[in-house]
């Protein structure tokens, strides 16, 4: 079948990004991209999301959030809900990110939640999944992805069963791969991204073949070209070199 999945490449900032870093990266990447045959998207900490929205108004750049809470309003102290991300012009969240998962202990099931309350509030969640080291080397690596999608599935029937997932999107981020500077080879990663495809087609295999798939851990403008060539890799979700003009502009190239 023709492939119609439109590379996307992300820009997750972390606990990174001051005013001056908005002003300085923001209009340069915009510049540097608007004619790439791609998608765009900044996910600076939510104190730089309106700034960030407001500089990408009216150009073919998106914004989105790290995280989200999965209640809708009230008592949760230092939360964030769906609704303050669409107030400041979200399109996107990621949801799982391994930080969240392996420092702020949030579970399958945490990360679920954060999923079906993006949906049903009309954010697409970015579900961030991948293994350990340790995983790896044990021979689970399988097993762990499919823990961490089938959390997500589990709690999909309120919004319509697979039907759900359409429009979302997955990123596989290898732990041991994420900020160390040791990427997973293209191979290695377009194995689990099939994987994760033939997961999804397993419910639904038109919303499969749409599903865009990620792959995050440490990307560079030198790895980029070819881990996007993969057939299952739909474009990046980069943490460090997201913070510079130069190497952000050069990784959407490659995705173009
Ligand atoms: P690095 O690109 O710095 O390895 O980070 C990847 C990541 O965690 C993006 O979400």
């Amino acid at each position: 079948m023709q492939q119609v999945r439109r590379k996307l490449v992300a820009g997750n900032w972390k606990m990174h990004g001051y005013p001056a870093l908005v002003a300085e990266l923001v209009p340069n990447v915009v510049a540097a991209t608007q004619n790439l045959n791609m998608d765009v998207l900044f996910i600076p900490p939510y104190t730089s999301l309106a700034a960030v929205s407001e500089q990408v108004k009216n150009t073919h750049c998106f914004v989105g959030a790290q995280s989200v809470s999965e209640y809708p309003e009230g008592a949760y102290t230092g939360e964030v809900s769906t609704r303050m991300l669409l107030d400041l012009g979200c399109k996107f969240t990621l949801v799982g990110h391994s930080e969240r998962r392996s420092i702020f202990g949030e579970s399958n099931a945490d990360v679920a939640a954060k999923f079906l309350a993006a949906k049903q509030a009309g954010i697409e969640p970015i579900l961030c999944v991948g293994e350990t080291l340790q995983q790896r080397e044990s021979g689970d690596t399988e097993q762990c992805i499919d823990r961490q999608l089938q959390a997500v599935v589990d709690v999909l029937d309120s919004i319509g069963g697979a039907d759900g997932l359409n429009g979302a999107i997955v990123a596989y981020e290898p732990v041991w791969a994420i900020g160390t500077g040791r990427t997973a080879s293209a191979e290695q990663a377009q194995a689990v991204h099939a994987f994760i495809r033939d997961e999804i087609a397993e419910l639904n295999s038109d919303i499969a073949e749409e599903l865009k798939i990620l792959y995050g851990g440490s990307v560079n403008e030198s790895n980029a070209g070819e881990l996007f060539a993969q057939k299952d890799i739909d474009g990046g979700l980069i943490g460090g070199s997201s913070l510079k003009a130069d190497s952000f502009s050069a990784i959407c190239q490659a995705a173009s």
